[in-house]
């Protein structure tokens, strides 16, 4: 079938989570990667826990906890004003290179597009209007719809929902392979980003549709 639509990941995919990196090493002499990395980890730790709790919590205030807990757990200390910064950076990310001109040749093509992520929607879109992409989009679709994160079905069924097309008609794009396994066990056609080349994938079943390197290799199935 042709694909009507892009839905794309966010963090990790549009958005460079690891940005941040540069600004944690300033604040945190020696200790930039380990936070940065740890922060991450935690952020979707927390989002998972808390689905399997049945106690939600949006996910600007997962990224907030898992900031926090970064930091105990590695001793630093973490200031009301670090802290401040360091949630601010989070709405200006760095974009991927291949972004900006990957969306923007899609559009061209006449797909719509999409964000579909666990992000809390204001955070969603200062990062999406921070990299100029806001624009470019005809949906941003948030996890907060339905109280719960990817990769419950209840999340990728959104967007269908919102775009009034069969899952099948839609492609979803993410860079994080839990992120595929779960769009794909929800009947997405799956598009995962390898921008590295030497990702592993999950052994999760429903492996990607499709491969590819960069936001701007999608041409060949768009039309
Ligand atoms: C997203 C994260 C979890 O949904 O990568 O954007």
């Amino acid at each position: 079938m042709r694909l009507k639509a892009f839905a794309f990941d966010a963090y990790g995919t549009l958005f460079d989570v690891f940005s941040v990196g540069a600004l944690c090493e300033q604040l945190f002499l020696h200790h930039g990667v380990m936070v940065a990395q740890l922060w991450r980890a935690k952020q979707l730790q927390y989002s998972l826990l808390r689905s399997l709790m049945g106690r939600h919590r949006n996910f600007w205030q997962l990224t907030e906890d898992g900031l926090v807990y970064a930091c105990k757990s590695l001793g630093l200390e973490l200031t009301r004003h670090r802290q401040q910064q360091l949630m601010d950076a989070y709405l200006t990310l760095d974009t991927f290179p291949d972004v900006s001109p990957g969306l923007e040749t899609l559009k061209q093509q006449g797909l719509r597009l999409a964000i579909l992520s666990n992000g809390e929607p204001d955070m969603l879109r200062a990062a999406a209007q921070h990299a100029g992409i806001l624009p470019l989009l005809d949906e941003v679709i948030s996890a907060e719809e339905v109280g719960t994160f990817k990769p419950s079905p209840r999340v990728y069924e959104l967007a269908s929902t919102r775009m009034s097309l069969a899952a099948e008609e839609i492609g979803f794009v993410s860079a994080n392979s839990w992120d595929i396994a779960g769009a794909g066990s929800a009947g997405l056609t799956t598009f995962w980003v390898q921008r590295a080349g030497t990702e592993t994938g999950e052994e999760l079943g429903f492996p990607a549709n499709h491969v590819v390197r960069a936001i701007t290799d999608f041409s060949r199935w768009s039309g």
